[in-house]
């Protein structure tokens, strides 16, 4: 299991998403919406078909569904990489479908995404893959320093940190791109079949990150194929079927 560590437990608290949690015993804010969505792709795939969803702050939520129902396409929408055909996406009251330049970026510096097919970048490090963001995002090289210890802790590579990602396992690549989602302790994060290519070990451990994360105040959604782990945690899931969500 990997260091707990209180510095990431922290940075996320200052986030203020977890001080209004405990405020409120069970918070009830909204974080994610999704009113009658439609999404249509070019070629006239239909993804998702007037599909509505509600997420509360603080909550961890399963998607699952079978290959090609739409899951990915959920979390593209949520961050803005996909628009709407029709109906509308709101995340932290804003629809995003408004934002455009700064205000998008300022959304998606508040969301943390963990990509189906990692996205590392070959040619860096896991360090420089984890910090690469915080460095875009103007972040002081004593503060990129301040977090990419315990985060790396928090995912259990601090020993890997001079590695290339092709010097990793699949369960350790997946970790770094955990680690690169979370390292800017957002309020929200994405996880896109973040257990799909690792072992039961491996994806039960990835799943406890998660758990922890949200544990300090962090709104989780996860989509995933895999029932046994979702069945073994004792978390809302939210169903992909036909292009529409059901809560089961
Ligand atoms: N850019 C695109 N252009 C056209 N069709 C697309 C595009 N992206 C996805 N699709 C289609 O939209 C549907 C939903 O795809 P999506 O990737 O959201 O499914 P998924 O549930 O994430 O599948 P998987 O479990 O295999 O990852 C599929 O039929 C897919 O072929
Ligand atoms: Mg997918």
């Amino acid at each position: 299991m990997p260091v707990l560590t209180t510095q990431v437990k922290k940075d996320f608290s200052v986030r203020g998403e977890d001080s209004e949690t405990q405020q409120h015993g069970s918070n009830t804010t909204t974080k994610v919406q999704l009113q009658s969505v439609t999404k249509t792709y070019a070629n006239g795939t239909h993804a998702l078909l007037n599909a509505n969803l509600e997420v509360k702050k603080g909550e961890f939520l399963f998607i699952t569904g079978p290959s090609g129902s739409g899951k990915s396409t959920l979390l593209k929408l949520l961050y803005g990489q996909e628009l709407p055909t029709q109906g509308e996406v709101i995340v932290d009251e804003c629809n995003v479908a408004d934002l455009r330049g700064d205000r998008l970026s300022l959304l998606r510096r508040r969301i943390g995404i963990v990509f189906q097919d990692y996205k590392l970048i070959t040619q860096r490090t896991v360090a420089e893959n984890v910090t690469f963001v915080l460095q875009a995002q103007g972040y002081t090289r004593k503060e990129i320093q301040r977090r990419l210890e315990p985060t790396l802790k928090l995912v259990g590579l601090l020993s890997k940190a001079d590695c290339f990602p092709d010097q990793l396992s699949g369960g350790e690549q997946q970790r770094v791109s955990i680690a690169r989602a979370i390292v800017g302790t957002p309020p929200l994060l994405l996880a896109d079949e973040p257990t799909g290519n690792l072992d039961p070990d491996n994806s039960w451990q990835v799943i406890q990150i998660l758990q922890k994360l949200n544990s300090f105040g962090a709104t989780v959604i996860v989509t995933t194929h895999d029932e046994q782990l979702v069945r073994r945690c004792n978390n809302p899931i939210v169903q992909v079927c036909n292009g529409s969500l059901s809560r089961k």
